[in-house]
């Protein structure tokens, strides 16, 4: 991926950050998707009273996507961390792998890890969920 291109990905993940719902844990994420045709999507964390309602910041964003019909998707940026501090590493849940897996290239999604424009790293879906099980698997 280009670095300008992951720079922007990271800053709007970091925009979408403050828009956290998160009252409960009081930890931050934000994440920024980027569609094949070059459109951004953001989301953020929305927590529950109830807890299990929550959704992670990852999948409000592809949620989003879809629901507008986009669903090819080539990157996406996460910044997490502490309410008051500064971004802070947050790799994706196995529940917003498992989403990703039903609708991204596990071999060339690009997953930034970030905690600034900075420091970030970044991995491809298939390295951090080897074998995933998708909608392949049930063909035939
Ligand atoms: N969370 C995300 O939004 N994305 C992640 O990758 C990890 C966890 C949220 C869920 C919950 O609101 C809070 O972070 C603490 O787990």
């Amino acid at each position: 991926m280009e670095k300008d291109q992951i720079i922007r990905l990271i800053e709007e993940a970091q925009r979408a950050r403050e828009f956290s719902y998160s009252p409960y844990s009081n930890y931050m994420v934000g994440a920024a998707l980027l569609t094949k045709d070059g459109e951004i999507y953001t989301g953020c964390n929305v927590e529950n009273a109830a807890y299990s309602p929550t959704n992670c910041a990852e999948r409000t964003a592809i949620f989003k996507a879809v629901s507008e019909g986009k669903k090819v998707f080539s990157a996406i940026a996460i910044v997490g961390g502490k309410r008051g501090g500064s971004g802070d590493y947050a790799a994706p849940c196995g529940v917003c792998r498992q989403v990703m897996m039903e609708f991204c290239n596990p071999e060339t999604m690009q997953i930034i890890v970030a905690k600034n424009v900075s420091e970030y790293k970044l991995f491809t879906l298939e390295q951090l969920l080897p074998e995933g099980f998708g909608a392949e698997n049930l063909e035939g």
